[in-house]
């Protein structure tokens, strides 16, 4: 996982800032009841889309929750008085107090899958009964758009997908959680350029391509050759899927 003490200050802006927070605000509030009242936005990071939830509806009440003290303080910054540092494998929230339990972007970084099941046990967990928890799925297989890109990089070596959907679906019923529909968000501002994804491999995002070794720099080699070096690339679709626990 990346080290996301020191990510924090670049997240936003390496991720799509406030029109990717926007786009995954908007699908997810399209799967949230207007009747829900109470929101915890699990490994809410900077609190970038935690902030647009808890500004979308006035009677939704949104406490969002990270490890990493850097991205509670940058979220404390934008939501003070409802931001969290907690571990998601143990919320501290009382059982059945929530409507929607989300996760954006947490699953895919939980190789181990004890700490998988342990996260949506504790989703599955502060639920209400007819509560919703609306997690992402697929991340990694979104950032594969087809484009030339895509194709230097796919001999990479990969570690398999943490967050596959059908494990995810897995998951939930294990704890009692149904699917309950399906959605996508633009990763605005997400494309990869060849200059982007050489300074990706070169910081570690690519998980098996550690910076510095020979391999990592043949691909960033590879990637240099390409035209248009700082022409971002199609913008990636991220997968949201909602699961509902039984009233
Ligand atoms: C890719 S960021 C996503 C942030 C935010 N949801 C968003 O969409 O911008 C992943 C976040 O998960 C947090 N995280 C990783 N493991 C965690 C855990 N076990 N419990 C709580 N947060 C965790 C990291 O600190 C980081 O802020």
């Amino acid at each position: 996982m990346l080290d996301y003490d020191k990510e924090a200050g670049r997240y936003d802006a390496s991720r799509g800032g406030e029109a990717r927070a926007a786009a995954a605000t908007e699908s997810l509030l399209a799967l949230i009841p207007g009747t829900a009242t109470r929101l915890l936005d699990i490994a809410c990071g900077t609190g970038i889309v935690t902030r647009r939830l808890a500004t979308a509806r006035p009677g939704l009440r949104v406490t969002g929750a990270d490890l990493t003290p850097a991205m509670v303080r940058m979220a404390t910054a934008r939501l003070p008085g409802a931001i969290v540092r907690a571990d998601s494998r143990r919320l501290p929230f009382r059982t059945a107090c929530a409507d929607v339990v989300t996760t954006v972007w947490l699953l895919h970084l939980l190789d181990d899958p004890a700490d998988r099941d342990a996260v949506v046990a504790e989703c599955a967990r502060v639920l209400r009964p007819g509560g919703l928890y609306v997690t992402t799925v697929d991340k990694a297989a979104a950032h594969d758009v087809g484009s030339d890109v895509d194709a230097v990089l796919a001999p990479r070596p990969r570690r398999p997908a943490a967050d596959a959907a059908e494990q995810v679906v897995a998951h939930a019923a294990r704890h009692g959680l149904q699917p309950s529909g399906r959605t996508s968000f633009r990763g605005t501002g997400q494309g990869r350029s060849p200059r982007s994804t050489i300074a990706d491999l070169r910081r570690g995002w690519f998980t098996q391509l550690p910076p510095g070794e020979p391999r990592t720099e043949e691909f960033a080699a590879r990637l240099a050759r390409l035209p248009d070096q700082d022409r971002p690339r199609v913008d990636p679709v991220f997968t949201l899927c909602a699961f509902r626990k039984p009233g």
